[in-house]
């Protein structure tokens, strides 16, 4: 239907005549002659229906003309551009020219179509939106082929394309092998709520959709594959975020005969070459690496922003004696937490922006946030001073470094709470006053602690996943120190983001019987649900590890993004909902009874 794409007409063929097919981006009238803005996937072009041959005169200044290009038809061709409307689909044959008027702001802008014959493929109706309009998320949702045929999301789906075929190519290269695993599996826990589907031959069954393929891949070492990487789809019943969709793409990886290092060397070194040929980035020749422990003190998160200069300072040790019972309390038990954060110039804070900040943390957790503020002529206003003698609080003040023009943020409690919500003012704060270095600061977090204690449940969870082996060898060293104990788990962190985590994992069977056990899974219920896998743990399971990396993240981060439904042609909403399609949606009883399934009122 076409001999060359819009985007990509230029000056070498000046003269030539060509035939293109898109849509009409824009379509301007000037009474006597009509300019169509013609776009493809490559981009947009100028077209021009004119009159006749020579009615405005351009054709000897701007040069490179065919005589008679244009013709007699030129009248049913400004014809045939009057009616087009936005979006119609046009074919279009004409000539190139040199444009009278450049146009830098695109590739195409040398040049212009002048055109012979304008047909029009399909004729568009009016559009609920128009791309150049920004609708809102929902609209943009709704009717996502149109919004997808903006040049900017079409930008965004081509950086995630080269993404995933830099990384295929990467690991093709060094003989990885891609294996697909099952969609319709048993439960993979990685800490969300499994999707079920109903087992229409079995009554009263269901199969799981893999959280991960983490079991999978495991046993494709002990089944002697040695490397192993899937572009994987993934599913997680989970809340949704700007960086989190029910189902999402992993590159997951696993290695037979590894310790962490091997893994963390050759997937550093392969984000690095991909980020260098996809996003022209060049990352750090040697990732930082940093302690779970460090990251949580010193950022409050096992994510830090390292491009945000601004570190926690902890203050237990002064606040221990104040007659402040919030601050003293943590600060003398070993669960508790009191800490800092100066903001530099952050004075300038009014009242009520403050306020905001100790409701911003009140979301994670926070029941208030103590502040000092010292203006830049020194007058301190802040509702803990009473709570010190004058020795006390400048001792506080210049601990934490505070001088004129600072606002110091406080942050008292559990260890955890305040780290997260210390974190998020951390983040806020950055945001806010600019501090957000340019650039990509990666790093490695490494030595998360192997459990984490659930309150609600009463009992331990695993802070990766069950699989994940712990630093000490012997199971019963890690069952009398379990609170304590150090898994050999490690994250790879990207300007804020959890792009990647992975481990090295338990390769004996005894050990794994330990961490389900220490999990609160009893030797029956490991049984039914991990029975495969402990049995093949027996058999030479060799030492393995591996890591997951977030396509969709590491997409968005590239693209420049907030957003990982920005890098997904067909994303949920936060309310996991495709709005295109209405799913989810009802199922006719029929089908149900099919699959043995009786549908009762939410609870
Ligand atoms: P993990 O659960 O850390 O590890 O996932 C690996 C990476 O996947 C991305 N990710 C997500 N992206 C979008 N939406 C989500 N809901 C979502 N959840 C996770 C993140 C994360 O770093 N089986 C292990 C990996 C391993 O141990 O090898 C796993 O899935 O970027
Ligand atoms: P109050 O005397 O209760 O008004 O509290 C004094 C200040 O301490 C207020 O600014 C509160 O926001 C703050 N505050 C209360 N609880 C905490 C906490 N857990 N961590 C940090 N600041 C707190």
């Amino acid at each position: 239907m076409r001999t060359h794409f819009c985007g990509l007409v230029d000056e070498a063929l000046i003269g030539q005549t060509v035939t293109l097919c898109g849509w009409a981006d824009v379509a301007r009238n000037l009474g006597g002659v009509c300019f169509i803005d013609l776009r493809d996937h490559e981009g947009i072009v100028q077209v021009v229906a004119e009159p006749s041959d020579d009615a405005h005169g351009r054709a000897s200044a701007a040069g490179g003309r065919t005589p008679g290009a244009a013709g007699p038809g030129n009248a049913a061709v400004l014809s045939t551009a009057e009616q087009v409307g936005y979006e119609d689909c046009l074919r279009i044959t004409g000539t190139v020219r040199r444009r009278h008027a450049v146009n830098a702001k695109i590739p195409t802008g040398q040049v212009e179509i002048v055109a012979q014959t304008i047909e029009v493929l399909n004729k568009a109706e009016p559009l609920p939106f128009h791309h150049h309009e920004n609708p809102g998320e929902e609209t943009r949702l709704k009717y996502r082929y149109l919004d997808l045929r903006h040049p900017q999301m079409q930008r965004r789906m081509r950086t995630r394309t080269k993404l995933v075929s830099a990384l295929r190519h990467w690991l093709d290269a060094r003989g990885f092998q891609d294996i697909e695993t099952p969609i319709l599996t048993k439960a993979t826990p990685e800490g969300a709520r499994d999707f079920l589907v109903p087992a229409r031959m079995h009554p009263g069954e269901f199969y799981a959709l893999p959280q991960s393929p983490q079991l999978f891949k495991q046993i494709l070492m002990m089944a002697g594959f040695d490397r192993y990487y899937q572009i994987a789809r993934c599913f997680r019943d989970e809340a949704l975020r700007a960086d989190r969709q029910l189902e999402f793409t992993q590159l997951d990886m696993e290695f037979a005969w590894v310790s962490e290092r091997d893994v963390q060397d050759t997937v550093e070194a392969m984000i690095r070459d991909v980020f260098r040929e996809v996003a022209g980035v060049e990352l750090d020749a040697q990732f930082p690496r940093m302690t779970w422990a460090e990251a949580m003190r010193r950022y409050g998160s096992d994510k830090p922003d390292l491009r945000i200069d601004l570190e926690l300072v902890d203050v237990a040790e002064l606040v221990r004696d104040c007659g402040f019972a919030v601050f003293a309390g943590p600060a003398a038990d070993a669960g508790g937490r009191v800490c800092a954060l100066r903001i530099p110039g952050g004075a300038s804070l009014s009242r009520k922006q403050i306020d905001d900040y100790a409701t911003h943390a009140g979301k994670y957790g926070a029941k208030g946030l103590a502040y000092i503020k010292i203006s830049e002529t020194g007058e301190v206003s802040s509702p803990i001073q009473k709570f010190f003698d004058e020795a006390a609080f400048a001792a506080l003040v210049s601990h934490v470094g505070a001088g004129n023009g600072d606002l110091v943020f406080f942050g008292a409690g559990k260890y955890s709470t305040v780290s997260d919500f210390m974190g998020a003012v951390r983040l806020k704060a950055g945001k806010d006053f600019g501090l957000v270095a340019e650039g990509w600061r990666p790093l490695w977090v490494t030595d998360f602690p192997m459990f984490e204690w659930d309150d609600e449940a009463q009992r331990y969870v695993a802070l990766h996943h069950p699989f994940t082996a712990p630093a000490v060898d012997d199971e019963a060293d890690l069952r009398a120190n379990a609170a304590t104990a150090v898994s050999r788990g490690y994250d790879m962190v990207l300007n804020g983001n959890e792009i990647g985590g992975g481990s090295i994992r338990i390769h004996r069977s005894s050990m794994q019987s330990a961490v389900f056990e220490l999990l609160g899974i009893g030797a029956e219920e490991a049984q039914a649900k991990f029975g495969f896998l402990l049995d093949a743990l027996k058999y030479g399971a060799p030492p393995h590890g591996g890591i997951a990396f977030g396509i969709d993240r590491i997409a968005a981060l590239m693209a420049g993004t907030d957003s990982i439904r920005d890098v997904i042609a067909f994303p949920k909403t936060t309310g996991a909902q495709c709005l295109m399609t209405d799913a989810p949606s009802p199922i006719a009883d029929a089908q149900l009874a099919e699959v043995h399934v009786q549908v009762r009122a939410p609870r």
